[in-house]
């Protein structure tokens, strides 16, 4: 069984994922943890951002595999590398790329074979899996969200996580392919006034409803 979570920056996908991927015993794919681990070796080795070529021979030699609720790349698990402002900055400009995109498609698509999972990202419900039995929009005002993330990365300034993430949106929302969208089928789910555990008990209702 495929879960889809899809949503903008900071809208909880990724723990509340976690979460519900937990309480049904399915794994958790954090896509969004590819694209970040493709943009922080593109970083590190110098790669032109705006060169879908070089980025997809990146994504071809680094050995980027997906973990149950993580990444790796050439074997090591990357974790709160990801998440610097710097990754933050370059992620969207590394994710426009459609090279980069059918490529991290497939990588998705052969982890996620035969396996119950609990995936999210932008464009699991609309490209990735499709056919997902579950497929869920989640979402929250940009305040919330921007809130939210300057509170896991105290020292932010709230002003400048806002604009981040807008202009985060913005992109991945206007690309050409797989942008950000509500996929056919999918529930949204407003989660600005609800905690994690409120949302996550949503999730497993549309999951399992009572009988
Ligand atoms: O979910 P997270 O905020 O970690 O995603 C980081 C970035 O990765 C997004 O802003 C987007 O540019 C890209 N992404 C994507 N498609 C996905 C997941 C993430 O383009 N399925």
């Amino acid at each position: 069984m495929k879960i889809a979570i899809d949503g903008p920056a900071g809208a909880g996908k990724s723990t509340v994922a976690r979460a519900l991927a937990q309480r049904l015993g399915f794994v958790h794919l954090d896509s969004g943890a590819l694209y970040r681990a493709l943009a922080w070796v593109a970083l590190r080795e110098g790669v032109d951002l705006g060169s879908g070529a070089d980025l997809a021979h990146l994504l071809a030699t680094c050995r980027l595999a997906p973990l149950p609720d993580g990444v790796s790349v050439e074997g090591v698990a990357l974790g709160e590398a990801l998440k610097t402002p710097q990754v933050d900055a370059a992620v969207s400009q590394v994710a426009w790329h459609p090279a980069v995109r059918s490529e991290m498609v497939r990588i998705q698509r052969q982890w996620g074979e035969g396996r119950d999972l609990v995936a999210d990202g932008r464009d699991i419900g609309t490209v990735v899996w499709p056919e997902a039995e579950v497929k869920i929009f989640l979402t929250a005002t940009l305040a919330a969200r921007a809130e939210r993330r300057a509170a896991e990365q105290p020292g932010l300034d709230l002003a400048q996580v806002e604009e981040e993430i807008a202009r985060r949106d913005e992109k991945d929302s206007a690309r050409s392919v797989g942008p950000l969208r509500v996929a056919d089928g999918a529930r949204l789910v407003d989660t600005t006034a609800l905690t994690v555990e409120e949302v996550v008990d949503r999730l497993v209702e549309l999951v399992r409803p009572k009988p």
